[in-house]
């Protein structure tokens, strides 16, 4: 799991190779190098730690040519360290590359070469690819790139620089991303659109099993035989600026800010007045009339979508729903068939268990709807059915834009498949579609009127160790969701349990002064969350509740009350989890932590 750049054109490439890798940092950031071709042969710096360190280098003393690769890693095989960083090199330095992914059969072929006399200088799996490369070499790079179709098991995004045909980068993928940008007499290769926004609005999407020859006037692609393929690029209408910071302090608190726009995007042109249209499902009202369960996978936050997503398609379309997290589901032999509807949730539309499991349901005649932000990545092709949630570009880890475009995916789905199964009458669908165009309204509503109110908690939650989430039905995934956010960025150890099941166990965690983040965005089960919030109360727990404006009675029973906008209360998870992001956000931050880049995270889980 890591970030590949490159590029061919007529400008010094170390500076474009920077600013590439510095926007595709959310892959990984343990290490980073780059490699260039010049007079010299190929030139390559790398260094351990953060882009910063290997920039230092560069300064410096920059390697001179007009050609080159890059690569910020993600660790999976060795440390980090200066010698396993990319690029990686054979012996001769007749080749060099870059890697994304995980080569499952390294030691059988680290092996076999050692046996041919190849000696190696990291512990990664990456190298062992660039001596296979000069072992199959054969006067034509073309044909060595091909043959690692063959021999390479696992996953593996390349770009490649050779010696013997130093006006190319060979690009290969299997499992992993890779997109070629084409500009005017210069042409980019990146793990992920936004690397190069900046200079190009055009993509080329390489698919499993492809590879391409990209030089300064143009890129030729391939099949696994070495039959040319004529492809069109895509057109990104994505402007520069989204994928930017946008004067906030960091990516997170921008992408929490975008939230109210990231809505509107996912609502338009599916829910209006009195209607609602997924035009984009070619399925017929018949096939989903025929649907007798469903099944959703995904993992970590987009899991937790998918938690909430159940509550809302159960009571709105009467059908059984069950979530796995993608890991286990793989490995559980699940009972699917053709009357089973699989919908994975996935952001960056490449998360490894989340793309098995798509083609495990596959395998076995389901059908499989995505809801994925990422355009041609491997679960948008490879999905039966595609959901975009138009959440544009998430660059920090911690997901908080994209994750509130899945929830209301699943509203729209849940009002859809409640229209065309006839489960909710017409008048109160016509209701319901109304309390959801409501939303990207009430969301910025909300982001106004709980940010310095949740500055104020933070100042309280950086000096904890501990913290307690709870809530019931839709409240209960958001507390997990909220409990994931402040763990993974401020590192607190939270949990999150339903709120009637403290008594079976955690209360006894519960002392006198311990945070508890009570969320009561629930008008039915209000006076039950009382209950349970008096139950931590009076084991002497610090609560801060959520809960809709009006309810001022809890105020007596709380330390901290934050109110949000009433909203129909299926639909009050996109508001609830607002001030939760802003509390992880802001605690990470009086900690002095690194926000965007958690320490052992990274943004696209590419491996198993
Ligand atoms: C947490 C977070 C992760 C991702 C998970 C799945 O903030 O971002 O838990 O949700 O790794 O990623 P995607 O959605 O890309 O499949």
């Amino acid at each position: 799991m890591c970030g590949i750049v490159g590029y061919v054109g007529d400008k010094e490439v170390a500076p474009i190779l920077l600013d590439g890798l510095q926007r595709l940092e959310y892959r990984g950031y343990d290490s980073a190098g780059v490699a260039v071709v010049n007079g010299k042969g190929i030139e390559v710096v790398k260094a351990v730690g953060k882009l910063k360190e290997l920039d230092g280098l560069i300064t410096s003393n920059p390697p001179s040519g007009k050609m080159g690769i890059g690569h910020t890693r993600w660790a999976t095989h060795g440390v980090p360290s200066d010698l396993n960083s990319h690029p990686h090199a054979d012996r001769s330095g007749d080749f060099a590359l870059v890697h994304n992914g995980i080569i499952e059969n390294f030691q059988r072929l680290k092996d076999e070469l050692g046996q041919k006399g190849h000696r190696f200088i990291s512990e990664t799996d990456t190298e062992i690819i660039a001596h296979l490369l000069a072992e199959n070499y054969r006067g034509d790079v073309q044909q060595a790139v091909l043959s690692l179709i063959e021999r390479l098991e696992g996953s593996y995004a390349l770009a490649i620089l050779s010696r013997h045909e130093p006006d190319k980068i060979f690009v290969v993928r299997k499992d992993s991303p890779l997109v070629i940008g084409k500009g005017q007499g210069e042409n980019f290769i990146a793990s992920d659109i936004p690397a190069f926004l900046k200079q190009t609005r055009e993509f080329l999407i390489l698919n499993d099993g492809e590879c391409a020859q990209v030089t300064q006037d143009g890129v030729q692609i391939f099949n696994r035989q070495g039959e040319e393929i004529k492809r069109e690029p895509l057109q990104v209408d994505w402007d520069a600026e989204q994928a930017e910071k946008g004067g906030y302090q960091h990516y997170m608190l921008k992408e929490i800010h975008e939230q109210p726009d990231a809505l509107r995007r996912v609502m338009s042109n599916r829910i209006a007045p009195g209607k609602i249209e997924l035009s984009e499902l070619s399925l017929t009202p018949e096939q989903l009339r025929s649907y007798r369960r469903i099944q959703i996978v995904a993992c970590g936050t987009a899991y937790y979508s998918g938690m909430l997503g159940k509550y809302v398609l159960e009571q709105l379309v009467r059908i059984p729903v069950e979530v796995d997290v993608a890991s286990e589901f793989r490995y559980r032999q699940p009972l699917l068939n053709r009357q089973s509807l699989v919908i994975v949730v996935s952001q960056s539309g490449e998360t490894a268990d989340t793309l098995a499991a798509l083609r495990l349901a596959r395998k076995q005649g389901a059908r499989v709807l995505a809801l994925t932000n990422a355009i041609g990545s491997s679960i948008d092709r490879e999905a039966d059915q595609v959901l975009y949630l138009q959440a544009g570009p998430e660059i920090a880890v911690a997901s908080t834009k994209a994750y509130i475009t899945m929830v209301a995916a699943f509203y729209l789905l849940a009002l859809y498949l409640a229209k065309v199964r006839g489960t909710v009458e017409e008048e109160q669908l016509t209701t319901l579609i109304a309390e959801v165009l409501r939303l990207p309204e009430l969301a910025a509503e909300t982001l106004i009127s709980s940010e310095e109110m949740i500055k104020g908690r933070a100042q309280v939650y950086k000096l904890q160790e501990n913290a307690f989430f709870i809530g019931r039905n839709t409240d209960f995934p958001l507390a997990l969701e909220g409990a994931l956010k402040l763990k993974e960025i401020s590192y607190i150890h939270a949990e999150a349990y339903p709120a009637g099941e403290l008594k079976h166990g955690p209360l006894a965690l519960l002392e006198d002064g311990v945070p508890v983040l009570a969320i009561a965005a629930r008008h039915s089960l209000y006076d039950k969350m009382l209950s349970n919030i008096k139950e931590v109360k009076a084991r002497g727990a610090d609560v801060t509740a959520i809960t809709f404006a009006g309810q001022r009675e809890i105020e007596e029973s709380v330390d901290h009350v934050l109110y949000i906008p009433s909203v129909n209360e299926l639909f009050s998870g996109v508001l609830a989890i607002i001030p939760l992001q802003l509390l992880a956000y802001y605690t990470a931050l009086e900690r002095g932590y690194d926000v965007d880049q958690p320490r052992n995270l990274a943004k696209s889980v590419t491996v198993e």
